[in-house]
């Protein structure tokens, strides 16, 4: 077959800009690490790479290589004088509101530079993947270091914390039974943040967070004693597994069970650990069933699928034995026969708009 020379441009084209999107996150990588995006966000007015590095502390010929990156890739605002010949300071460098709630206010629940926080320990396991594609063996969270622990943290909280408690919960019908002091589980609590909420919000209640991940627990643990809590604790549940005689009213878990070895266990254990009338709030990918629903209906599924084989199916995978979900694998139908299978008998899908979740709400 011949090629097409327009086809064969644009294919390479294509390609490139993939190779674009993963330099620029790289940059933008060091853009949140270096306090660029900071920096530009607190100044009063646009400033040239001279001053952006004065105030970072950073060297102009680097910063300015970097801005412009980052102006070429419309991440970051620029005003141009175009004075003939070029000068320095020319370009005055500067972020739209948007940009600012998006790389620079972690308050804001659109700030997105968790997953830029963990690109080095992401793209770090490539190294281990041509092993894990022969052998069939991924790795779990805690391949990915300290730093993977917190990228993950810094994820999924802005969301969590504009949203949880007065959107989220209400949902569940749970806040009244909060209140007045309930048993609470967040499995694959990660860093802690929904029970640390959770436990400052609702202190008649109790609060245990779950998790395999060693530098997931350390940090949750530091993070509650600074909090001054004592109705929260974090647990390895291979350790201290969670109850087996219907004793908790509720159990929480966010973005996890698609990544673990075993979920038809782990949901077996939380029908289990459920009173009667106990009510288990999953919140996962909003997964569509099968590949090409995914690729047509979700304009992020090349992404979640290359985070799956980097992070989360590795995860799913790091047991000879393991399920193998992955990213986009827990489906609201596979869901619903899974947690059917795992004993539950009513499965509800909460109105909670998300841009990358759903929520489920299944009881006994
Ligand atoms: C994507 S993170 C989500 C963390 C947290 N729920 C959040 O929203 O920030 C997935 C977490 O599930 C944990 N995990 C995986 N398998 C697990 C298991 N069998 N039991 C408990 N936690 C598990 C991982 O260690 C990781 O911390």
């Amino acid at each position: 077959m011949s090629i097409n020379p327009d086809k064969l441009k644009f294919f390479s084209f294509l390609l490139f800009t993939k190779l674009e999107g993963a330099v620029t996150s790289g940059m933008v990588h060091l853009g949140d690490q270096l306090g660029l995006y900071r920096a530009l966000a607190a100044a009063p007015q646009p400033l040239t790479t001279t001053q952006l590095a004065s105030t970072t502390g950073l060297q102009e010929r680097w910063v300015r290589e970097w801005a412009y990156n980052q102006a070429a890739a419309k991440l970051v605002s620029f005003l141009s004088l175009r004075s003939q010949p070029p000068d320095l300071n020319d370009d005055t460098f500067f972020l739209s509101p948007e940009q600012i709630a998006v790389l620079a206010d972690e308050s804001h629940p659109a700030f997105g530079m968790g997953m830029f926080h963990r690109l080095p320990q992401t793209m770090e396991s490539l190294k281990r993947m041509p092993e894990s594609f022969r052998t069939g063996l991924g790795y779990n969270y805690d391949s990915h270091g300290p730093d993977g622990a917190v990228g993950i943290e810094r994820s999924f909280e802005p969301w969590n914390n504009a949203n949880l408690i007065p959107t989220v919960l209400p949902a569940t019908g749970m806040v009244d039974r909060l209140r007045n002091g309930v048993a609470v589980a967040d499995i694959g609590c990660g860093a802690g943040g929904a029970v640390l909420r959770m436990a400052r919000e609702y202190p008649a209640s109790n609060f245990v967070g779950y998790d395999i991940s060693h530098y997931a627990l350390t940090r949750a643990n530091e993070r509650l004693r600074d909090s001054g809590l004592t109705n929260a604790h974090f647990a390895d549940p291979r350790s201290e597994p969670l109850p087996s005689d219907n004793s908790v009213d509720f159990v929480c878990t966010f973005d996890c069970i698609h990544d673990m070895t075993h979920p038809l266990t782990v949901m077996q254990s939380i029908r289990a650990a459920l009173r009667p009338d106990g009510n288990w709030l999953l919140v996962d990918i909003k997964a569509h069933d099968g590949f090409a629903m995914n690729a047509e209906k979700n304009p992020m599924a090349s992404l979640m699928y290359g985070i799956s084989v980097l992070s989360c199916m590795s995860s799913a995978l790091s047991t000879p034995d393991g399920a193998g979900l992955g990213t986009l694998g827990l489906s609201e139908m596979t869901a619903e026969n899974m947690a059917r299978a795992a004993g539950f008998t009513q499965f509800d899908r909460l109105d909670i708009d998300h841009s990358v979740n759903a929520f489920y709400l299944i009881r006994p």
